[in-house]
């Protein structure tokens, strides 16, 4: 029988990032679900305090981390993969559709170092794929719209969804970039939805929506047919499609958009330094005609 993983969350308010340390309480093996690098953009200072949040939770607890799992490449903040598989010999995986994303993203940057086949990656998941977390089967659900990427990973009645969905109060992510559609956003979250009433949803980000004090991540999927503001029960494919659209033509880029994809695509990897020492982000300048 599939034990009940047992399940933290860490939640990073600089990028409104939800973290999750996700254990099999048997054999004490242990994946990360989205870690954050911390990145200040206006001084280019990195640091690692979110990520060893993880991993001091996980030596708490005994935990063996051998999986870190992104749910699609970020364009709000960089991974911490590398860092956290460097410190625990863990793998990366993301979706198989990496590669799409790397490929339209690659000649963005002019990036010589971007593989366009996900190698980047230890491991590429295909829709159905099933693996193991000790003893905790994850099923891996791809749930393309907001990057052609994303996954979604089923463990037992709990669902990592990525931003597919985010909670009944605020609705769903933004559809517009590239590769992303609202249609195929659509169908996806339909996917999720089709899950037993129970199911717990876990989210990547939360915003809190108006009214709501305190940041929420959880939810279920009866919820979120009942009273997701974009998606609940009723709303069909085109009223959604017209509602996405309207509304991610009056979304700013995200802060750390270009920062994020440049590292993200590339597994986390950060740029290899120049001579002097220094690694450098690059940013395309989109100049007047
Ligand atoms: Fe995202």
């Amino acid at each position: 029988m599939n034990p009940s993983a047992q399940i933290q969350a860490f939640f990073d308010e600089a990028t409104n990032t939800v973290s999750y340390l996700v254990a099999d309480p048997i054999t004490r093996q242990a994946a990360v679900i989205d870690p954050v690098l911390d990145y200040e953009h206006r001084s280019g200072k990195v640091s690692t305090t979110s990520a060893d949040r993880l991993l001091a939770a996980a030596d708490e607890q005994g935990l063996a981390i051998a999986w870190i799992l992104e749910t699609h490449a970020h364009a709000d903040h960089l991974s911490a993969a590398p860092y956290l598989k460097g410190k625990t010999g863990a793998r990366v995986a993301i979706g198989e559709h990496i590669r799409e994303v790397q490929t339209l993203f690659r000649p963005v940057f002019h990036l010589d170092d971007v593989s366009g086949d996900g190698s980047e990656f230890d491991h590429l998941l295909r829709d159905g794929e099933t693996f193991r977390i000790g003893s905790l089967e994850v099923q891996v659900m791809h749930t393309p719209g907001h990057t052609p990427a994303c996954v979604s990973y089923r463990i037992g009645d709990a669902v990592f969804v990525g931003d597919t969905l985010f909670m009944p109060d605020y609705g769903t992510a933004r559809a517009d970039f590239p590769g992303g559609s609202a249609q195929t956003l659509y169908r996806s979250i339909r996917r999720l939805l089709a899950l037993p009433p129970q199911t717990r949803l876990f989210m990547c980000h939360d915003y809190k929506a108006p009214g709501r004090a305190t940041h929420a991540w959880e939810s279920r999927v009866a919820d979120q047919r009942a009273r997701n503001v974009h998606v609940h029960d009723g709303v069909d494919e085109a009223a959604f499609v017209a509602m996405r659209q309207q509304r991610d033509a009056t979304l700013a880029a995200p802060a750390l958009l270009l920062p994020s994809i440049q590292v993200n695509i590339r597994a986390g990897r950060l740029p290899v330094a120049e001579s002097n020492g220094v690694r450098y982000l690059k940013i395309p300048l989109r100049l007047p005609a």
